[in-house]
Order: structure tokens, then C-alpha cells, then sequence
């Protein structure tokens, strides 16, 4: 049997509040069945920044032009977008909206030798650049490009500056 003596499982778990679950905490009880509660029931957290380990031989290559003027160049895998590449190397890119096309702190401006090798930009996308801070002809959201053989080598630089609209602003 399982003993809750010292209350050594309250350590593990994140108190309910902070994960927005309002239950009560219960004072003694089957530390296995607290836990799966706390954590399980919070719902699942999205780490942004991952990114998967390219193969030997498929890397891809992408450049960052910071706001200094100083580049960064990473060898990457095709899938990762540009916000987690730019997080995942504590880049300036805010990425406000966790990558889900509805700010534009990710805008980045896309060296024109590489703009039309891009997917057209989608309504939403179109919609979220619009409220960009120093909007371009090349302006892209970075969560909205992801790597891919066409383009290998891409250019990037990050804007100046970066506004975050949300809907509250609008009240
Ligand atoms: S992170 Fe918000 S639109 Fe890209």
C-alpha cells in the first residue's frame, strides 16, 4: 500500500490554480490518483521552439539577419516553420499567438531571391500582415513558412519592431 506520509507528492504536483482546475485539494488521499488529476486533466501544454533533428545528408539551411545587422545561420530539418527555429535559438521573434496565424509579432521579411519560392500566403495570413509593423513586399509570418527543399538557404530578417493587435484592442 501506498502511504501519503509527509505529503511528499504535493512537492510534484503544480498547485490548481495555476493550471486554471478548480477542484479542491484534497488534504490526504492516493498520491498515484492526485496526480494523474493535476496533470492529466490540465490539458496538454505546447512547447514551442522544438525542433526535429534533421538527417545526414536532408539538413536544410536558413538565415536569420537580427536587428543589429548581425546573421545567424542554422542547419535545420524540413517541417520546422521559422518561428520554432527562430525560439528554439532565443531569436528576438515573439511568436505572441504560439504560432496559430493570429498576431504578427512573427513577421519577418523575406529576402526577395527566395520570396516566390514560398507558398502563397493564406486569407489568414493576408489578414495578420496587414497589422504588422512595417509592413513589406516581402513580408511573411514566420510560424507560416515552413522549410522545405525549394526553399534551402532562405534569408530572413526581423523587423525593427513588431505590434501585437488583439481583439481586446478593438473594445
Ligand atoms: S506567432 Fe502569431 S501569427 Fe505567427
Amino acid at each position: 500500500m501506498i502511504r501519503a506520509g509527509g505529503m511528499w507528492w504535493r512537492k510534484l504536483c503544480v498547485p490548481a490554480r495555476v493550471v486554471g482546475v478548480n477542484r479542491p485539494v484534497p488534504k490526504v488521499g492516493n498520491p498515484v490518483s492526485v496526480f494523474s488529476q493535476r496533470f492529466l486533466s490540465a490539458g496538454a501544454i505546447r512547447f514551442h521552439g522544438h525542433l526535429t533533428k534533421p538527417k545526414k545528408g536532408e539538413e536544410l539551411h536558413v538565415t536569420f539577419i537580427l536587428k543589429d545587422g548581425t546573421q545567424k545561420t542554422y542547419e535545420v530539418a524540413a517541417g520546422d516553420s521559422l518561428l520554432d527555429i527562430a525560439q528554439a535559438h532565443n531569436l528576438d521573434m515573439e511568436g505572441a499567438c504560439g504560432g496559430s496565424c493570429a498576431c504578427s509579432t512573427c513577421h519577418v521579411i523575406v529576402d526577395p531571391d527566395y520570396y516566390d519560392a514560398l507558398e502563397e500566403p493564406d486569407d489568414d495570413e493576408n489578414d495578420m500582415l496587414d497589422l504588422a509593423y512595417g509592413l513589406t513586399e516581402t513580408s511573411r509570418l514566420g510560424c507560416q513558412i515552413k522549410m522545405s527543399k525549394a526553399i534551402d538557404g532562405i534569408r530572413v530578417a526581423l523587423p525593427a519592431m513588431t505590434r501585437n493587435v488583439s481583439n481586446k484592442d478593438f473594445d
